[in-house]
């Protein structure tokens, strides 16, 4: 992965900006580079949504209202980053620990734009290890039965979210089946949400290439 490719996706998001909208915006360090980017432009927006604590710090510091998602009502337009992501835009998220209010304001919104290097495009996701956000007391009863859906879960030390819990990270699995695995690890008890973006994919993908270019995919 390279800054220039980082930088190219990031750019290339600040055309879907609508001036003197409400936009969501996510975490990690494509996404700060956007943020960075769309206070450099100057862009005025009427406010934001933040998908962290990280990112509401940073769109403060440049000037950006940021706003609670019960009073925007839907938004029109995320933009965020992704660890992984299939040709159908289906995507792995969490690096970050991020994940759970990355993923409440996909849904919140019409249009979700990804941003991402082009290390980021895989043909089976799941190389990078799937985060899961999980209530602390849960943990190792979560643990178990990633192991009996055939993954090998690592708790991620000293890593508490935004929202009080707990990652864990789960390794070697063959996702063949993004909204089926999404579903199935949903539904274990004491999972607060799973970094998989299958059901709710992004809408379109800016991928950033080493040559500062970017190429924009929609869902195949
Ligand atoms: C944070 C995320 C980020 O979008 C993801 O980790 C990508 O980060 P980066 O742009 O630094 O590669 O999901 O929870």
């Amino acid at each position: 992965m390279s800054e220039s490719a980082k930088r190219a996706s990031a750019a290339a998001a600040l055309e879907y900006v609508q001036a003197d909208s409400i936009l969501g915006v996510g975490s990690g360090s494509t996404a700060n580079i956007f943020i960075d980017l769309l206070a450099e432009k100057r862009l005025p927006l009427a406010g934001t949504v933040a998908s962290s604590e990280a990112t509401a710090e940073r769109l403060r510091a440049h000037g950006y209202e940021v706003m609670d998602l019960n009073h925007t009502g839907g938004l029109d337009l995320y933009v965020d980053g992704a660890d992984e992501t299939d040709a159908h835009l289906r995507l792995i998220k969490g690096g970050g620990a991020a994940l759970t209010r990355e993923k409440i304001i996909a849904a919140a919104s019409a249009r979700f734009v990804c941003i991402a290097d082009n290390s980021k495009l895989v043909e089976l996701l799941g190389a990078f290890p799937l985060p899961i956000e999980v209530i602390p007391m849960a943990r190792s009863h979560v643990a178990r039965a990633l192991v009996r859906l055939g993954g090998d879960p690592e708790y991620r030390e000293g890593v508490v979210t935004d929202n009080g819990n707990v990652i864990l990270d789960v390794h070697n699995l063959r996702i063949l089946d993004p909204v089926a695995m999404e579903r199935d690890i949903n539904q274990i008890v004491g999972v607060v949400s799973v970094g998989l973006f299958a059901a709710r994919g992004a809408d379109v993908l800016l991928l950033g290439q080493d040559d500062g270019s970017c190429r924009t995919l929609t869902p195949q």
